[in-house]
């Protein structure tokens, strides 16, 4: 049977189950089933975004699951994000409404400004998804549009009903302060190797949710062969984590996923491996000891993997500057 998954409680009034399923890097041939799967599995959150390219399978999977009576659309918490090029306001409802196409369904509950730095619009009939670069090559162009201009737009979209919930991610502090009275939830990258203590007690102070993204630290930048995740320790190898799982019996990674949430805070892993899916969801089945928590918070190391200059030679886009 599926673990009861504990929620947290948006400035919205919404329940947001506190363990979801990451849905980037999944690929497109194998991202309906996975999706599928993870509703089979128990995950009730799947969180998505224009720039993975992969909302249209998204929304396969998500379809099965219902006809094959798995779940009801009303029992998922499904996220998006608005990609940069999108951030003009008159680009939000039209994208949105695509994203919403894609995934076959009328509403999100919750969609997320994916990083600050409005770009210049790139029509979907050009390149979807545009990622970073305006001719698709190298070429950055920002726009003048500025945020609280994009933030109205996302307002709208809660009073048209395209989405429940609206919020950020890769804000950091300052941005926040301006933005406080609109009541955002934030998504961040969050691991031990890059704790934010700052930023976690701004959010509690301030009653955002916040949602912990890349958990597990260097292990999803593998794959983009970054020097610095390949030299760190892999954070389920790490003495300490390793020491702590084997004290209660669980996985490292069922440890760095309850080291996010038994601070309150959301996560998203994402896995194609099935058996790694049911870990996941499993992880706040037991609790960390104050110390532990202490122990794994000490690795603090302030490293950051996902920002732009970490993927292309850039001099134009420093958004953790
Ligand atoms: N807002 C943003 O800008 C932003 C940025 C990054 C990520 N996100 C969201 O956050 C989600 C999670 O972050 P992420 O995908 O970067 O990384 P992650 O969930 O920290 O790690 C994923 C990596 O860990 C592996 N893995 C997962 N569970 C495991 C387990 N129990 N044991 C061993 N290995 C395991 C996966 O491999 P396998 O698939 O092979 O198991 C994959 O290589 C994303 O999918 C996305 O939805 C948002």
């Amino acid at each position: 049977m599926a673990p009861t998954i504990p929620t947290l409680k948006l400035n919205s009034g919404a329940d947001m189950p506190q363990v979801g399923f990451g849905l980037w890097k999944v690929d497109n041939g194998i991202c309906a089933d996975v999706v599928y799967n993870a509703i089979k599995t128990g995950y009730r959150l799947l969180d998505g975004a224009c720039d993975y390219g992969n909302e249209k399978e998204c929304g396969e999977g998500v379809a099965r699951a219902i006809k094959d009576g798995l779940v009801k659309r009303e029992e998922l918490f499904i996220v998006s994000k608005l990609w940069p090029t999108f951030q003009d306001p008159e680009q939000v409802a039209p994208v949105v409404k695509k994203q919403l196409a894609d995934w076959q369904i009328d509403h999100f509950d919750l969609y997320l400004m994916h990083f600050p730095g409005a770009l210049k619009f790139v029509d979907p009939s050009v390149r979807y998804p545009p990622g970073w670069h305006y001719d698709g090559k190298s070429q950055i162009v920002k726009s003048k549009t500025t945020i609280q201009e994009t933030w109205r737009a996302m307002e709208s979209l809660v009073d048209q009903g395209l989405t429940k919930a609206i919020g950020v991610s890769n804000f950091q502090a300052q941005l926040l302060y301006d933005m406080l009275r609109y009541a955002p939830t934030l998504q961040v990258e969050h691991h031990p190797y890059l704790v934010q203590q700052e930023l976690i007690n701004l959010v509690k102070s301030e009653g955002i949710q916040m949602t912990a993204y890349s958990t597990f630290g260097p292990a999803s930048f593998l794959e983009f062969h970054f020097k610095h995740a390949e030299k760190l320790v892999p954070l389920m190898q790490d003495p300490t984590v390793l020491s702590i799982a084997v004290k209660h019996d669980k996985k490292p990674s069922q440890v760095l996923l309850r080291w996010v949430t038994q601070r309150g805070i959301a996560v998203i892993p994402k896995s194609t491996n099935p058996e790694f899916m049911a870990e996941n969801l499993a992880c706040c089945t037991f609790d960390l000891d104050e110390e532990d928590i202490k122990q794994i918070t000490a690795k603090d190391a302030n490293i950051r993997f996902n920002q732009p200059h970490n993927y292309f030679e850039t001099d134009k886009m420093w958004i953790f500057g």
